[in-house]
Order: structure tokens, then C-alpha cells, then sequence
């Protein structure tokens, strides 16, 4: 049955049947702790050692915080604006976008997948806009103006960051440039106040399927990273640890094709967001993705170097997001379709 969006108008006073995670699911059953997320000033030109700091992050997180990443408040101020409008739009301007075709942009929906074959739903609705070729939208009037300065910056910014994420791997300054890099998508995502946030979840545990995720929100509070005892972080074990940004930062996170093209040096971060009675938040994910057509493997260089071989298959980035999209994005499930 098709789930009616959240922000339709309805008052939640209790959290509905079909919103309630089965108990080994929720939030509280996992194991939940503290860790800071590391900050990279992208200011400066000391190449190196910002290079240095990124793949640093990206090896124990996959996620960071950057600074002085270029794109303009005024810019951030006026998309965020735009996004929390678009959410305040009487339900029937907004359900002129709801649809299911993952082809469609933009498109208006809820959960996932508007509760097609999706077991327990989402406390999520979400906008997709593709930010390659911004589309206008009617309304509200504003999103469309909002929207290419702020993909175009935040772009260039993800730019920057690719390409000294290719300097800190030892790989040619420009190795993402191009198709590599050159597609995309943004969820402007919204989570409005739940009545009981122990029972669900804004969004499941999950990897991004692209290179790397830039994300802002309106209000901190909800992402939440997984933590691997693996890394300098130590003691063993996962868990749960929010991601807290500060003011005016960007937060990135890399995608599967990142760990592929690293060969496994870089980690696709997994992550999760959890809901809030105390009132709604607003984040915009920008999704910098390889194009359909595009072939992803392992650099050449870094398989040689270390002699290891390569841990991922070449694939066609098109036919993993079908695989990925029809796994949920469980991040065993959708790797599953990479490994040698
Ligand atoms: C996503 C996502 C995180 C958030 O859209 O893929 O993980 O904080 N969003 O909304
Ligand atoms: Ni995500």
C-alpha cells in the first residue's frame, strides 16, 4: 500500500503501526557512544598536508567536516530556505511530484520507496532534484534560483576534495576528474517531530552508493556514523556515534566507489539517521556519483603497489545502482556485488 508522505498536514501524536522498527532494529538496541568528527580546513594551500588529513579521516571515518570549503552562506542560506519551503507546501502542490519511477526528477516521496515492499517505513519524506541539470520546480518559486549556485559551489568544493583525496592516495591529481565524478543527485531530506523517536528511524543503516556525499542541515542532530573499533580510535567492536558539524561546515562522506577506487583504503561510510521529538530537521545530501556508463575499478597504482591485487571487480556504475537501489542499501549486501 502506498505510504500517504509525512508533512501531508496529519499531527503525529503517536507513532503509526507501520513507522514502529522491530525491537533488535531500534535505535536504542544498538550500541551508541561518543567521537569527535575530524575537521579539515580547506583554506590554505599546503596541499599536502590537507590531502594528508582527508585520507586520514577517510580511512578510520569516511566521514569528516570541512571549513572554508567556498561555498558561500549566502548560498547555503538561500537553498535551505528553499528546501524548507518546498516542505511547507500544501499537500496537493507537493503530491504533484510523488511518484515512485526512481527515474523521475524532481520527484516527491516517502521512506525509501513510498512503502512498496518495504516492511517497516521511514520517519523520512524526501525531494530528489538532479544538481547535474538543476530542474526548476513551480514551487516553491525560490528552489530553482537556490539550487545551481548552490550545486555549482558545492560541486566545486567536492572538486577540490576529490582531488586531493587523489593526491593523498598517491594517485594523479586529476584521477576523479571526469566522468568519474561527473553525475549526480541531491535528497533534500526532511524529518518531521516524532512522537517517540526510540521506536523509529529517519533513515535505516546505510552506505552511499556514489564517490563522496556532501551534506547540510538545518539543525544539528539525527546523522549518526558507525564507529569501527579497528581504526586509531581503538577498543574493538561498532557503534553508533553522532555526527555533529560545526556552524557553517559541510559534511562529507564517501561512497562505495570511493572504497573501490582505493581499493579498499578509503571506507564507504555507513550511517543512519535518528528522529527527534523536538522538531523537524532539514538536510540536503548532494551525491557526487560516476556517470551511468562509467567503468569503476580499482586504481592501477594501487594495486600494483602494494602488491595485494585488486579487492573489487570492474563494474559499470550504472548496473550497481540497479543492485544497490534492490538491496536497500545494506552495505554487505550491495559490496556483495563488487568483491572479486
Ligand atoms: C542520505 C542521508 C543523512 C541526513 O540522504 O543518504 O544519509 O542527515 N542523509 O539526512
Ligand atoms: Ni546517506
Amino acid at each position: 500500500m502506498a505510504a500517504e508522505p509525512l508533512s501531508n498536514g496529519a499531527t503525529h501524536l503517536l507513532v503509526p503501526g507501520r513507522y514502529i522498527l522491530p525491537v533488535h532494529k531500534r535505535p536504542s538496541s544498538s550500541v551508541n557512544g561518543k567521537g569527535a568528527l575530524p575537521v579539515v580546513d580547506l583554506g590554505g594551500d599546503d596541499d599536502g598536508r590537507i590531502a594528508e588529513e582527508i585520507v586520514r579521516a577517510g580511512r578510520e571515518f569516511g566521514f569528516f567536516q570541512v571549513v572554508n570549503h567556498g561555498v558561500p552562506e549566502e548560498v547555503m542560506g538561500a537553498m535551505m530556505r528553499a528546501a524548507e519551503e518546498f516542505f511547507a507546501l500544501p499537500a496537493d502542490e507537493k503530491m504533484a511530484y510523488y511518484s515512485n519511477d526512481r527515474k523521475k526528477l524532481p520527484r516527491f516521496h516517502t521512506s525509501l520507496r513510498n512503502g512498496t515492499g518495504e516492511e517497516v517505513l521511514y520517519w523520512r519524506d524526501c525531494l530528489k532534484l538532479g544538481c547535474h541539470q538543476p530542474e526548476w520546480l513551480d514551487k516553491p518559486r525560490g528552489l530553482g534560483a537556490a539550487l545551481e549556485p548552490y550545486t555549482a559551489a558545492v560541486r566545486a568544493a567536492a572538486r577540490r576534495v576529490l582531488r586531493l583525496t587523489a593526491i593523498g592516495l598517491g594517485l594523479e591529481e586529476g584521477h576523479f576528474d571526469g566522468s568519474l565524478s561527473g553525475s549526480g543527485l541531491m535528497n533534500v531530506n526532511h524529518y518531521p517531530p516524532c512522537p517517540d523517536p526510540s521506536l523509529t528511524l529517519g533513515a535505516g543503516p546505510h552506505c552511499d552508493p556514489g564517490l563522496v556525499t556532501v551534506l547540510m542541515e538545518n539543525v544539528g542532530g539525527g546523522l549518526q556514523m558507525l564507529l569501527h573499533g579497528d581504526g586509531d580510535a581503538g577498543g574493538g567492536g561498532v557503534m553508533w556515534v553522532d555526527v555533529d558539524a560545526a556552524p557553517g561546515a559541510l559534511v562529507l562522506n564517501f561512497g562505495h566507489q570511493m572504497e573501490v577506487v582505493s581499493n579498499g583504503r578509503l571506507r564507504s561510510a555507513e550511517h543512519r539517521v535518528v528522529t527527534s521529538a523536538r522538531g523537524a530537521r532539514t538536510s540536503l545530501a548532494t551525491f557526487v556519483w560516476p556517470e551511468p556508463g562509467c567503468t569503476v575499478a580499482p586504481a592501477q597504482e594501487l594495486v600494483l603497489a602494494a602488491g595485494e591485487g585488486p579487492l573489487y571487480k570492474p563494474h559499470s556504475y550504472g548496473e550497481f545502482l540497479g543492485a544497490y537501489l534492490a538491496e536497500g542499501g545494506v552495505k554487505e549486501a550491495a559490496m556483495a556485488h563488487l568483491k572479486h
